[in-house]
């Protein structure tokens, strides 16, 4: 199964220490972290999937795009800027403006924490309003920055994962009216939403938003 492969690991931090005692613990507790991650990112957002195609963006290594697949039975393509995937799931590299995708395609299309990661993240949003089939949804996490102290959490957090995995970010933490301006100038109607609370559940993480959105 994809979704149990090892992340790659090039973080400054993790190349520093990989040989060391240290390294080791870290590299397995970095392991463990990840595994959750993707079990909470699937069970908060699979409620949400429509049957059908399903259009992952900003996938990563793919685990959640391959649990979305494997449990939630949808047909899954994955999309991002960089290769990182680490299952069978077809990912489809493209270079942040507009997705070699077909218009309509998709009957869900994800967007999970990768809004914050993009240089511009309106040009997902129109390409995932694009892509989607009419009826369909783009299911929008986000991290939240709706206070000085959200705010603040969610870049330590993202400090700490660059450091560790090598993912920067080039984007902005928004609040969720901020949020909400933004997929209305992509076309997308807001049809729900769920705070999630911190990630995993642990009291220092960043807090969770979940949007569901339908075309215009
Ligand atoms: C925190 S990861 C999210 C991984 C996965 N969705 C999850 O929840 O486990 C953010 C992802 O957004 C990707 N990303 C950054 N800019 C992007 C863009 N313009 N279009 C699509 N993905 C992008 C990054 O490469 C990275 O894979």
């Amino acid at each position: 199964m994809g979704t149990e492969l090892a992340i790659r690991r090039d973080g400054w931090l993790r190349r520093r220490y990989r040989r060391s005692a240290l390294g080791r613990a870290l590299t397995r507790a970095g392991d463990q972290l990840m595994r959750r991650h993707v079990e909470w990112v699937h069970s908060t957002t699979a409620p949400h999937v429509r049957p059908g195609r399903l259009l992952d963006v900003g996938a990563w290594d793919c685990r959640v795009s391959a649990l979305l697949r494997d449990r939630s039975g949808c047909d899954v393509t994955a999309v991002d800027v960089v290769d990182r995937n680490c299952t069978d799931v077809p990912l489809v590299v493209y270079d942040g403006r507009r997705m070699p995708l077909p218009d309509g395609a998709f009957d869900t299309v994800t967007i999970l924490y990768a809004l914050h990661h993009a240089a511009d993240d309106l040009a997902i949003l129109r390409e995932a309003r694009r892509a989607c089939a009419p009826g369909g949804r783009v299911i929008v996490a986000e991290d939240r920055a709706d206070n000085r102290a959200q705010r603040a959490i969610a870049v330590g957090f993202h400090v700490w994962l660059l450091s560790v995995t090598g993912m920067g970010w080039k984007g902005s933490f928004r609040s969720t009216a901020a949020w909400r301006e933004r997929f209305a100038a992509a076309g997308l109607a807001v049809e729900s939403v769920h705070p999630l609370g911190p990630h995993m559940g642990r009291r220092l993480w960043p807090r969770n938003i979940l949007f569901v959105l339908a075309p215009v």
